[in-house]
Order: C-alpha cells, then sequence, then structure tokens
C-alpha cells in the first residue's frame, strides 16, 4: 500500500457523471452508535469502501461487535460485546476513533482507550469530550498515553455548553446521552450534517433527539435502542472536491447521489468563481467551466454552515490558477496548509502567515513530484496535477485512501489521465 503512486497526466477536461459515495464523516460516528443497540442487527447503507471505515468495524470486532461489509452495506450486531479495550495499534490510526468513547461508555459503563492518532492537522485536543462525559458522571484519568474511564453509578443528563462547536464532542455527548439517565442540554451543538444523520439513526433506533442541525441538541435517555436499517448521507466534501476538481480542469460533470443542500457555501462560491453550477432532481448537482476562474477576494473556513474546513485545501488548488488573489483565512485548525509546499513545487504562489494564506492567481501550473500531507491536502495535490502541464507523481496514497474510494478510478471515467501504480 505504502509503496503506490499515482502517475497524473494534466491538461484534459473533465467530462461525463460521478456518483457521490456515503459521507465517511457520517458512516464513522454511524458505526460508534451500533456499540448501543444491545440486540438484532443494524443495516448501514451506502458505507464507503475507505480505510477509515475498515478500522472502524476493526474496532467494532475488537471490542466484540459481530461486522460484516456486503457490498457498500456495512451490518452489524452488538448483542455480545465483552471487550472495554480498544487497542493503541487501532486507535493510533485514525482521529476519529474518540466517537467510540461515549458510545462505549453508554453500553459498557467503562472504557480504555488511548489517545486517538489520525492526520497531524495541529493538536488535536480532546478536552471539550473529556469535560462534557465528566459532567454526564464518566470518571476518566489519563495514564501514560491511555484514558481509563467509567462511571460507576451509570451517566446521566447534564446541561453541557460547548466552548467551540466541535463535531466530534458533539457527537461523543449524543452517542452517551441516548441511554443516560435524564435529560441532556448540548448547548453551542455543532450543526454539520453528519451530525442529523446521527440524530436520524438513534431516533430510528428509539431515542430521543430533538434539535440536531441547530445549536441547542436535547436528548432524554432512554432504557434501550433497538436495532435499524439506514442509508448513510452522501459525502459533502467530496462532491466538493469533484466540483473542485471541475474549476481546474474545465469541462462540465453531473454529480448524482449529492444533497445540494449540504454544500452549503461552496455553491455561490463557485458561482461567484465564474462556475456555470445548478442543483436539479432530488440530488444531483450540473457544473460547467470554461473560462479560466476568477479569484474571490477572501475564503474564510467556518463552522457549519459556513465554508467547511476539509474543502478549504480542495478550492485553493482552484484558486492557484484563477485570476486574481484569494486570501485564505482558516479558523478551525491550526496546521491544515501542509499541500501549500506542495502546491508551490507546481509554480504556485502562495504566501502563508499563521491561518492566513494569500493564493496569487497564476496562469499555470506544472506537474512535479509531490507527497501528499493530510487527507484533503492529498486530494488538492490530484486535483492540482490534473490541472497542470506534464506528468505528476503523487506519493503517500494512505492519506488520501482514507477519504476517498477508488480516486482514480472515478477521475479516470471522467476523462482524467490518471492511473495508481
Ligand atoms: C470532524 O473532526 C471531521 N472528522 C473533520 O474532518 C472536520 O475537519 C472537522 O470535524 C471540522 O468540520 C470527522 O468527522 C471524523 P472538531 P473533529 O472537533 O470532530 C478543536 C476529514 O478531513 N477541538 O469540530 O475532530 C480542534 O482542535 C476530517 O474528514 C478542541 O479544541 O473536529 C479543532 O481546532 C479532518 N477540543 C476544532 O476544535 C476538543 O475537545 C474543530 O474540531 C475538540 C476539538
Amino acid at each position: 500500500m505504502e509503496k503506490q503512486k499515482l502517475i497524473i497526466n494534466g491538461g484534459n477536461q473533465l467530462q461525463g457523471e460521478i456518483t457521490v459515495q456515503g459521507a465517511k464523516n457520517s458512516s464513522l460516528p454511524l458505526l460508534s452508535a451500533t456499540v448501543l443497540v444491545c440486540e438484532g442487527e443494524c443495516v448501514l447503507h451506502n458505507c464507503p469502501r475507505l480505510t477509515d471505515v475498515d478500522y472502524a468495524m476493526r474496532i467494532l470486532s475488537c471490542i466484540g461487535v459481530k461486522c460484516r461489509r456486503e457490498g457498500s452495506t456495512v451490518i452489524t450486531d452488538a448483542s455480545a460485546v465483552n471487550n472495554n479495550e480498544i487497542p493503541q495499534s487501532l486507535m493510533r490510526e485514525m482521529r476519529s476513533s474518540i466517537v467510540f468513547l461515549g458510545a462505549m461508555l453508554g453500553r459498557l459503563n467503562s472504557c480504555k482507550l488511548s489517545f486517538p492518532g489520525g492526520c497531524e492537522l495541529g493538536p488535536r485536543p480532546i478536552d471539550l469530550h473529556l469535560s462534557a462525559l465528566r459532567e454526564m458522571g464518566a470518571v476518566i484519568t489519563e495514564q501514560h498515553g491511555y484514558l481509563l474511564c467509567s462511571a460507576p453509578r451509570g451517566l446521566h443528563g447534564a446541561d453541557i455548553s460547548l466552548s467551540f462547536p466541535s463535531v466530534g464532542a458533539t457527537e461523543n455527548i449524543m452517542l452517551a446521552a441516548v441511554r443516560a439517565k435524564g435529560i441532556t442540554q448540548i448547548h453551542n451543538a455543532a450543526r454539520e450534517p453528519e451530525i442529523c444523520d446521527l440524530a436520524k439513526f438513534l431516533t430510528a433506533c428509539g431515542a430521543k433527539v430533538h434539535g440536531a442541525g441547530t445549536d441547542i441538541i436535547i436528548v432524554e435517555g432512554v432504557e434501550r435502542l433497538s436495532a435499524t436499517e439506514h442509508t448513510v448521507i452522501s459525502d459533502r466534501i467530496v462532491a466538493a472536491t469533484y466540483l473542485a476538481a471541475v474549476g481546474c480542469c474545465k469541462g462540465e460533470l453531473i454529480l448524482s447521489g449529492v444533497q445540494s443542500a449540504y454544500l452549503g457555501q461552496i455553491i455561490p462560491l463557485m458561482q461567484s468563481m465564474g462556475c456555470r453550477i445548478y442543483s436539479f432532481g432530488r440530488d444531483s448537482v450540473y457544473i460547467r467551466v470554461k473560462d479560466r476562474l476568477k479569484a474571490p477576494p477572501t475564503i474564510r473556513t467556518m463552522p457549519y454552515p459556513g465554508f467547511p474546513t476539509d474543502a478549504q485545501a480542495l478550492l485553493m488548488t482552484a484558486t492557484a490558477t484563477a485570476q486574481g488573489t484569494t486570501v485564505f483565512v482558516e479558523n478551525i485548525f491550526e496546521n491544515r496548509y501542509r499541500h501549500v509546499s506542495e502546491l508551490a513545487r507546481m509554480g504556485a504562489k502562495i504566501k502563508v502567515e499563521g491561518k492566513v494564506a494569500v493564493v496569487e492567481g497564476v496562469p499555470t501550473l506544472y506537474g512535479s513530484e509531490l507527497q501528499a500531507t493530510d487527507l484533503r491536502g492529498g486530494a488538492a495535490l490530484v486535483l492540482a496535477a490534473l490541472a497542470a502541464e506534464g506528468r505528476s507523481v503523487v506519493t503517500r496514497l494512505c492519506y488520501i485512501d482514507r477519504g476517498y474510494e477508488n480516486i482514480e478510478a472515478v477521475l479516470r471515467t471522467v476523462g482524467a489521465d490518471i492511473r495508481r501504480v
């Protein structure tokens, strides 16, 4: 896996149709939520084939949840959960494994896990997760890189106010609260579509969750949850990736299976850059780009429904060859400009000062030897290589494979000259 690389000959326009995969950042908390279902099989459709989803399934198996994949459907049975420890090797593989904490406490009243790993996007603290769970009665001690968590008298409801609308913390609190005694209020909750998808699943299992999608979520604890069948929402960041790809390479695409409402600021922003984009039918988006894009003056990343931090690198690539200068302000993560030095090797003109990056559009990028630095940064390098003149080689594909199903196969079907060796 590690030795694989993408060979890309840039310059082709894109043309055709792509069905967008299920959302990684919804599949992961949903898989964690199935730990709370004490009997019966949960069926999750539209679960993307990604290494992060594989790791989540391995974590489930490790604690005693039976889980198997049938195509894009994952089936789990958590009736025999029997282990409260997630091994360090699995925890280190991805940051989002912290989202198992709330569900395991909710099910087993105890769990032992190590500090999460995953992309290096600056320090990935979990203070908001831990302080909220402590308010719900969890006793959490940190010893040699391990978290020892227990709720001797079970978890109880609490009024929690998040200092930052953390996606993961909101999910962990919801998962801990659905079977806790009493009512939990989450103030300044994250409003991402993945939160709504999780609430929809939990409600279908018999949980009492209200307000998902707003900044106040109320959960009333129930005795038990019953198994259900659920279809994961589409991945809005993967959709943004393929929209940005047309922005970089020109051409026209139809994306199907996309809830355009979840794309929020991305569609109006790209329209302001000169892209023709409109949504049609129940779940399709059309985009056509013929001429060089116009650089938007500013792009600020914000919690949903603001411009998503996960799309920052992707839109930066589109602005790298646009007409004019764009100022990026990355307000969510500290270290999310790691792709800039790689883009600079291709001739991009980008200056980074702390959380600000100033991109001065150039007419052309040139192919180069590139190393993916993190999941979305890696995808941004692929887009840049598709648009560049000449040949590029992209390595460290493990980052990209965490979030994109067969990225080269999908792009080849719409005309890109890209192959994995
Ligand atoms: C989720 O990460 C996503 N991951 C990220 O996507 C996404 O970038 C992020 O939300 C923001 O939208 C998953 O859903 C698996 P946060 P998460 O908690 O939950 C700080 C991708 O590319 N913070 O909202 O970790 C934190 O340091 C990934 O798929 C604390 O300070 O994001 C960061 O600066 C990358 N203390 C900010 O909040 C805490 O306890 C946002 O974090 C928790 C977070």
